[in-house]
């Protein structure tokens, strides 16, 4: 026989059909007469029913078929006696593909607290909640690539393995074939790169936009989806070392191109999620909904994950600058100390989170789109206003995230650009090739970033960043 997922013998009618399941034993309950097994094979949110007759199947197995175990089933489908679902299987025959040891197999049929499911990290997607999350991962990914693909962006492979920083914040992880530890050196003593196996230092990349900008002053729109690493030693809900970026970058768009872009792209893929997850939606729905009532009622969010999602994409997020952002801040008494812990009086001063989400949160209620930040605090690469003290940046601000992405129009203007590298002590002879782009063939162009593990926290109502990768790497962290 061969095997059919449980998604499917949900979604059709099989009954009277004999067939076989495989999968992995969420709950077994029995009594005198009868074993049932919920079994889930990842297809569904779904357990599925297999009633075991112990006059067909040898008792010795069923005990055997413990929580966590892996089994084969084949038997008839027959109509459901219980309200749960509409059809099981009468089991003829259970083969024990895998034993789980129930005094060790680490994941019960009970609530664990997710801090524990960290720890088991390689067990953990066998939850509802992680199989959920993860599933929702899948559809988010498929939708990145549904929407670019549909308006005819190219889909561009940066590298991993770079020798520049992007970001300019000094925080990247250094990738090297010498050993350190006694590294060989040059005449001044300092460590001998040439002998490394690229004949130079490099480290990972914390963003794929540079190797983009040169593509899409070719392909005009195209956009990258990959690895990218940051060694920011901040221990925070919201930060990974290894997170997945997403970063269109298009010719001739300008600022608010770009930004009407970024609104359009985060509306469609959430609202794809709500299309295509609603089973695994509405389990986390009700999970968000159990979290927030041990919440103070002052933290409690007046929506709920479902109805937050909805909410996004129906409404238009707001547009205001910094200078403006700043204003509200300042005349603002965000609680009842009617103080932030960093105080934002000086023009110049980057937003904390606290104040991000004061705004999102609080002030406006909706989604926030920053515009044209002081330039000391933004990268060499964004292009100068007319100002001369502002740059054509943009950061999108989602309830209970924070900065959910980060973009700009470029600095396409060969002489401003070699200006604003010289002020920050950027070597213009590394990034040679850079700059070629502004030196042939030059064009407006403009991009962002989305931080896609902070995307799938926004869509599953996760609060932890930990919880919405598989295997989160962070400081101190990267067993499994
Ligand atoms: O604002 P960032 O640093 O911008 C860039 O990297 C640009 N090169 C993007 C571009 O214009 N092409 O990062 C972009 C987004 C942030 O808004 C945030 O969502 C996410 O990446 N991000 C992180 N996510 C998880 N862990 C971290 N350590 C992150 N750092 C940034
Ligand atoms: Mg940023």
């Amino acid at each position: 026989n061969k095997r059919i997922k449980i998604k499917h013998l949900i979604e059709n009618t099989y009954t009277g059909e004999t067939v076989t399941v495989m999968g992995w034993v969420r709950t077994r309950r029995s009594n005198k007469h009868v074993t049932f097994i919920a079994l889930n094979d990842g297809s569904s949110i779904q357990n599925y029913q297999i009633v075991a007759d112990p006059e067909k199947i040898n008792e010795e197995l069923l005990k055997k078929a413990n929580t966590g175990a892996c089994l084969k089933i084949t038997g008839t489908v027959v109509a459901s006696q219980g309200s749960g679902q509409q059809s099981e299987i009468q089991a003829d025959r259970i083969e024990i593909l895998g034993e789980a040891d129930p005094d060790k197999y680490p994941i019960q049929p009970k609530k664990h607290s997710l801090e524990f499911l960290r720890e088991n990290a390689h067990l953990r997607v066998r939850t509802n909640t992680f199989g959920a999350i993860f599933r929702i991962r899948h559809h988010l990914a498929f939708a990145v690539h549904q929407y670019f693909h549909q308006k005819g962006f190219c889909y561009l492979h940066s590298p991993i393995i770079t020798a520049s920083d992007a970001e300019g914040a000094g925080e990247t992880f250094q990738v090297t074939t010498l050993d350190l530890k006694n590294p060989p050196r040059d005449e001044n003593n300092a460590i001998n790169f040439k002998e490394d196996f690229f004949e130079r230092a490099t480290n990972l990349t914390v963003s794929g936009q540079l190797e983009g900008e040169l593509a899409a002053l070719a392909l005009s729109e195209i956009y990258t989806f990959g690895p990218t690493f940051r060694a920011e030693n901040s221990n925070t809900t919201r930060h990974l070392a290894e997170f997945w970026m997403i970063e269109p970058e298009m010719a001739f768009y300008d600022a608010e191109d770009n930004q009407n872009l970024a609104e359009d792209f985060l509306q469609y893929i959430i609202g794809f999620a709500l299309e295509n997850c609603q089973e695994d939606l509405a389990f986390l729905d009700q999970r968000a909904a159990e979290e927030e009532k041990n919440k103070k009622a002052e933290q409690r969010s007046e929506l709920g994950l479902l109805e937050r999602l909805e909410f996004v994409t129906k409404n238009t997020f707001v547009r205001i600058s910094y200078t403006e952002a700043l204003d509200i801040l300042r005349n603002s008494k965000p609680n009842k100390k009617k103080k932030f812990t960093y105080p934002i009086d000086e023009w110049g001063t980057d937003l904390q989170s606290e104040h991000e989400r004061y705004l999102v949160e609080k002030h406006f209620k909706k989604p926030v789109i920053i515009t044209d930040y002081p330039k000391a605090i933004k990268s060499f690469y964004m292009k100068q206003n007319e100002d001369g003290k502002t740059v054509a940046a943009m950061d999108i601000l989602f309830p209970g995230i924070g900065e959910i992405i980060g973009g700009s129009q470029r600095e396409e203007r060969l002489d401003k650009l070699t200006e604003r590298m010289q002020e920050l002590g950027i070597s213009q002879e590394e990034m040679w090739w850079y700059l070629d782009t502004r030196r042939f063939g030059t064009a407006p162009h403009a991009g962002f970033g989305l931080g896609f593990e902070r995307l799938v926290q926004f869509v599953t109502g996760m609060s932890n960043i930990r919880d919405v990768i598989p295997f989160p790497r962070t400081p101190g962290n990267a067993e499994f």
